[in-house]
């Protein structure tokens, strides 16, 4: 199993402040940052474009994790990475070509994954496994921050495991405390938590709990 990381979802901290919010999960012991890009086609949502990812490259010293929830990816993924984003994750329900896109990100020297949402079935990844660095499962639906873990996501993380051998396996949605450690479990070992650190008085105190749910 590849080492644990915690990757905070900045969709959940203070905009007004995101560099410091950033600083701030970083000197908690933060992994990677997760940036959650949505353009309000893809999902009912619109948040952060590649001019504010560019700006927090600046100030982030750990990986950033950007997570595509658009309509067309492989318009956008250059921008991205020409932006900063050391991962880029995109939506497979958005791609025509997932493959392509895959060795698109590689090419531009980032980490590629493609991300499932609850309802697509982990067998639409069984001919990417070779082009990818790794599979992010959502375990909400994609949009908003605080929704609730969908317990059914367990056992795609499972069967997701046993298809990706060591690559990492992000888990993304209605992470906190026990939902951590049934996902560890599972096979995840990247946990993204917004609404639960960024909502708690401690970002120590809860990237913690999170680590220490590896152990239970
Ligand atoms: C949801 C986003 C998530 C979100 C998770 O569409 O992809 O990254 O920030 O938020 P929580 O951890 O609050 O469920
Ligand atoms: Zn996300």
């Amino acid at each position: 199993m590849p080492k644990l990381k915690i990757a905070p979802s900045i969709l959940s901290s203070d905009f007004s402040r995101l560099g410091e919010e950033i600083q701030a999960v970083i000197d908690a012991g933060a992994d990677w940052i997760h940036i959650d890009v949505m353009d309000g086609h893809f999902v009912p949502n619109i948040t952060i474009g590649p001019p504010v990812v560019a700006s927090l490259r600046r100030c982030s010293t750990v990986p950033l994790d950007v997570h595509l929830m658009i309509t067309d990816p492989a318009e956008y993924v250059a921008a991205f990475a020409d932006a900063g984003a050391d991962i880029i994750t995109f939506q497979v329900e958005a791609a025509h070509h997932p493959h392509r896109i895959l060795r698109q990100i590689r090419d531009l020297g980032c980490k590629a994954g493609v991300v499932l949402n609850p309802g697509t079935p982990e067998d639409s990844i069984e001919f990417l496994a070779d082009d990818l660095d790794m599979v992010l499962i959502m375990s909400v639906n994609p949009g908003f921050g605080g929704q609730a873990f969908i317990p059914d996501m367990l056992r795609k993380i499972r069967n997701v495991r046993a298809m990706i051998g060591d690559r990492d396996l992000e888990v993304d949605g209605g992470i906190d405390g026990t939902t951590a450690a049934q996902v560890i479990e599972a096979g995840a070992n990247v946990l993204v938590a917004g609404s639960y650190i960024y909502n708690h008085d401690s970002y120590l105190e809860a990237i913690e709990s999170l680590r220490q749910a590896e152990a239970g």
